[in-house]
């Protein structure tokens, strides 16, 4: 059972092949393109995975990205509409690559990769969740996600168990300790999405 995880167009793009239940290679992609924070597509990143893994795309039976873009961009719309005229710049500067790439992941990816299997979009807190739960040694174990902002999840708790994750609670954008600490990282002068480890 081959399965790739993909993120890409938001920051720092990856990809990760588990091959029955094992992390064979995880990578950034900035570390093939040397270009800090890149969010392209993750094709280098993605091909060294598969090189590791010994198969190539056609062997891969899952493909999963990170989050679920249609309820993000859901978010992103509403956001926009409540501050309007404020934002305008930025919306202008947003829309079309959602409108080109994001919204059309499913065949994006496909396209991309020559993949014409399953593809699955986890919530974005799942995600998060998972990606500590499952390498963890633990069989049953809670978890805290706190970030930035996902779909619309901010903070959330629940219980990982065996081959699952499971999500109780969560606190909806704009409650974000994540976009708070953005916040400071932008009001002393360094770049969101980067400077927040400085800080
Ligand atoms: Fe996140």
């Amino acid at each position: 059972m081959n399965i790739l995880g993909i993120s890409a167009f938001y920051h720092d793009s990856a990809a990760c092949l588990v091959q029955d239940g094992t992390i064979i290679a995880a990578a950034q992609e900035e570390r093939f393109t040397r270009k800090k924070h890149d969010f392209n597509f993750p094709h280098h990143a993605i091909s060294f995975c598969l090189n590791q893994g010994g198969i190539k795309a056609s062997d891969i039976d899952y493909v999963a990205f990170y989050d679920k873009p249609f309820i993000k961009f859901e978010r992103i719309l509403e956001t926009y509409l409540a501050y309007a005229p404020i934002g305008i710049r930025s919306f202008i500067k947003a829309i079309p690559m959602w409108i080109k790439q994001k919204l059309f992941m499913k065949e994006f990816i496909k396209k991309e990769l020559g993949f014409d299997g399953v593809i699955l979009f986890p919530e974005h807190h799942e995600s998060h969740a998972a990606s500590a739960f499952f390498p963890s040694p633990f069989q049953r174990a809670a978890f805290l996600t706190m970030d930035g902002v996902g779909e619309w999840a901010t903070t959330s708790y629940g219980v990982g168990n065996a081959n699952g994750v499971q999500l109780l609670a969560e606190i909806h954008f704009p409650h974000s300790l994540g976009l708070l600490y953005s916040a400071f990282t932008y009001y002393t002068g360094f770049k969101v999405n980067s400077g927040e480890y400085r800080i």
